[in-house]
């Protein structure tokens, strides 16, 4: 048995919005997503409503999850902040990190997605496909950038597989604070939330569009964040429409492109770098994964899969290079245990290498992986 729109639609209208009006007349719904049992959707509404809508939006979720079929219901509220009040949440007009001669400049000048307050950077780490190990580089290199005195935020946004939990090895959901906001989990000194947190485990996602964006508009804006240098975003890997508009969507100062050294998984490379560049995302540069293998037997060194192609594939395009990390069990048993190897291993050459990459990234940076005091914004302990 599965739920359909219909079906969901026949039984929001039982709920009145704030004004009484049913909430399928408001105007306010997305549009509705129902796959497999899991329904999604979000109510758009004014920022100033929110607190009225909040129990509107938790009458919806349980309505949804009552009809005969539902495995799961998100209803996520989404705010439009426009005019006057957002001035105050822009981003610093600053040059684009970098200054490099051709590079193109972020959204510093005005246009573009406002800032999350309180939040120095934002950076993606992308990749063309999956399993090139995005998310693990991810985190290392927040820990890494941690290690360079910087307070790092990290926001799982790869709604197609969300892996922080698993690689942090958090069993916990967040907290909501004052009903409507999250807290975020602390870990090894990161600030982080997932997507995952709030979906059902393992969940594979046909989220598109409008839905990506609600729930991602909902963890950078309806997060307690506090005051952080840079916020490490793990990106759904690809160059579709969903990657296009979160690339677009998200206020990033730079992007972090990992690949294998492999042909194949550079042309995806490549396709990353033209879709950051297409949305005026200056490239921080490309991490070369799985680069070499070092045998733990006998020390020699393999090259399986042909290392250096990111290098080369970095200058052909004129886009930094950051930096190269083996194909290692270690990073991978630390990754899949939930003990990321900079943070348990910190003397392994492996953190090393990570430390390296992170060094580079906040250099792109610039000066801009520094905080700005957040305004209002108080974090319950
Ligand atoms: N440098 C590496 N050496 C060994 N295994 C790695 C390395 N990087 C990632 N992995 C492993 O490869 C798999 C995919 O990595 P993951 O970070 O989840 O990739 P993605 O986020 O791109 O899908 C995981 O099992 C991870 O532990
Ligand atoms: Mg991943």
């Amino acid at each position: 048995m599965t739920v359909t729109k219909e079906q969901v639609l026949e039984h929001l209208a039982k709920i009145p919005s704030p004004d009484g009006t049913p909430l399928p007349a408001t105007g306010a719904l997305s549009e509705i997503v129902a796959s497999d049992g899991k329904v999604f959707f979000s109510i758009n509404v004014d920022a100033g409503a929110v607190q009225a809508w909040e129990p509107v939006r938790k009458r919806a979720e349980e309505a949804v999850r009552a009809i005969p079929g539902a495995k799961s219901a998100m209803v996520a509220l989404t705010a439009e902040r426009k005019g006057g009040p957002a001035a105050a949440r822009a981003p610093q007009a600053a040059p684009a990190a970098g200054g490099r001669a051709g590079h193109t400049h972020g959204h510093g000048a005005g246009q573009g997605p406002s800032g999350v307050p309180g939040v120095g950077s934002i950076i993606a780490v992308a990749s063309g496909k999956g399993g090139v190990g995005k998310s693990t580089t991810a985190v290392n290199l927040a820990l890494g950038l941690r290690d360079l005195g910087l307070k790092i935020g990290i926001l799982d946004a790869d709604i197609y597989g969300p892996s922080l939990p698993k690689l942090l090895a958090i069993k916990e959901k967040p907290q909501t604070i004052g009903g409507t906001r999250l807290k975020p989990i602390e870990r090894y000194g990161l600030t982080v939330m997932s997507i995952g947190f709030l979906i059902e485990e393992e969940t594979p996602m046909i989220w598109r569009g409008p839905m990506v964006m609600s729930a991602l508009t909902q963890m950078l804006r309806e997060v307690e964040w506090g005051t952080l240098d840079i916020m490490v975003v793990d990106m759904p890997p690809g160059t579709g429409d969903a990657q296009l508009t979160m690339a677009q969507q998200v206020p990033l100062k730079g992007a972090v492109i990992v690949s294998t050294p492999q042909d194949l998984a550079l042309i995806d490379a490549r396709r990353g770098i033209a879709m950051f560049k297409r949305v005026n995302v200056p490239v921080l540069g490309i991490v070369e994964n799985m680069s070499y293998f070092l045998c733990p037997q006998c020390g020699t060194r393999s090259d399986i899969f042909g290392h250096g192609g990111a290098r080369h594939e970095a200058e052909r395009l004129k886009v930094p290079f950051l930096g190269e990390v083996p194909l290692e069990m270690s990073i991978r048993e630390t990754s899949d245990a939930g003990l990321p190897i900079v943070a348990t291993k910190p003397d392994s050459p492996e953190a090393a290498a990570y430390r390296a990459i992170a060094a580079r990234v906040r250099d792109e940076l610039g000066g801009q992986g520094a905080a700005k005091p957040a305004p209002k914004i108080v974090i319950e302990a």
